[in-house]
């Protein structure tokens, strides 16, 4: 029997209900395997800062580093709004990020058949849509210096190393070769020279991977492309801000941020995490959709333990919940047969993943 060491950070807002319904699947799926998990909790964001004055207390770090991988809710809420900028939960999670070396963001969208009605836009635009914005994730404007700001001004800087976009660009390549093949890579090379070097460097990366086809979009095109016809989409190559801002429009696709994991992996330590947000207006409700959390333990699954069968079943249990039409309220409105709590929900899928 193995066991896996899974650090838990359940964050604020929605977190707690959310990683809470994603353990009881992982572990009613390895109920019918080898293997178990032994989980450790660690803070993060304003719980963090409310128990130890720190958004990112080093515990968490060391936990996080000690385990096989890490599972992660959401950050952030109005009450941390006024603090001072390193205090932020926000700025928890991006050094968080960065003390882990998770350089790629891995954010599929996919449209589920189910819910094809669920999206704003029309099931003939949308159906079939599977795409994965692959974001840089410890680089670019986020952490570029010189920044700062005084009474007047504010700035930042948009950097890039050819280093650093040749070890993004390999994951995509990497991934794309297991998918259909095709990069878009996203940039505004006619207009910022950090996206000329992006396009230089992802070019010659791309002769590494003759199988694969890659072609360049400026990013406004791509914003209004993914709407438009998001089915030429396969792998989505792009920078921090480009791919933070393109990867919630992909969300839209799919009718609800609600559904959408992301695993963040780079040389040490995976993320595993919903890409929305902390949701405080609902916290505490009992109404949060799940499954982007679920969905997020399936992806740590596959690609940090390698568990891909496991994997397969939790993907299958989402379907099928969805298939038979439970719905929590944010998709209520779409063919449901019963909308479900965020508890009810977490059971129907573990349910089905145990079989
Ligand atoms: C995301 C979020 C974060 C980001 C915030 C909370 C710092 O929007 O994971 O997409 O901008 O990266
Ligand atoms: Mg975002």
């Amino acid at each position: 029997m193995k066991t896996y060491k899974i650090a838990l950070i359940k964050g604020d807002g929605i977190g707690p209900e959310i990683i809470d319904e994603a353990v009881k699947v992982l572990d009613s799926v390895a109920s019918c395997f080898d293997f178990d998990f032994e989980y450790e909790e660690a803070l993060m964001g304003g719980c963090a800062y409310d128990i130890t004055g720190d958004p990112l207390p080093q515990e968490t770090i060391n936990i996080s580093l000690n385990s096989d991988a890490v599972l992660f809710g959401a950050i952030g809420g109005q009450k941390w709004d006024n603090l001072p900028r390193e205090k932020r939960p926000e700025s928890g999670l991006l050094r968080f990020r960065k003390e882990l070396g998770v350089y790629a963001n891995l954010r599929p969208a996919i449209v589920y058949d189910e819910l094809i009605n669920a999206s704003s836009l029309k099931p003939e635009v949308i159906k079939g849509v599977d795409l994965m914005v692959v974001r840089e994730l410890i680089g670019g404007i986020y952490f570029g210096e010189p920044k700062g700001r005084d009474e007047n001004k504010g700035w930042n800087t948009m950097v890039y190393t050819r280093e650093e976009i040749v070890r993004i660009a390999h994951q995509a390549f990497k991934i794309a070769m297991t998918r259909s093949k095709r990069v878009c890579s996203i940039d505004k090379a006619n207009v910022l020279d950090v996206s000329q070097l992006w396009r230089e460097v992802v070019t010659e990366v791309a002769r590494e991977y003759p199988e694969v086809e890659l072609s360049h979009m400026y990013v406004d095109n791509a914003a209004m492309q993914l709407i438009r016809d998001p089915r030429q989409f396969d792998v989505m190559l792009t920078g921090n801000i480009f791919g933070d801002i393109l990867s919630d429009e992909a969300s839209m696709l799919s009718g609800s941020i609600g559904l959408l994991p992301s695993a963040s992996v780079g040389a040490k330590i995976g993320v595993y995490e919903p890409i929305h947000g902390s949701a405080p207006d609902i916290a505490g409700q009992g109404i949060a959709n799940p499954i982007a959390t679920i969905l997020s333990a399936s992806m740590m699954l596959r690609y940090a333990l390698g568990e891909n069968d496991a994997a397969d079943k939790i993907d299958t249990a989402v379907k099928r919940a969805l298939k038979e039409g439970y719905r929590t309220k944010d998709i209520a409105q779409y063919d449901a047969k019963e909308v479900c709590s965020t508890s009810e929900m977490g059971s129907i899928i573990a349910n089905y993943a145990a079989k």
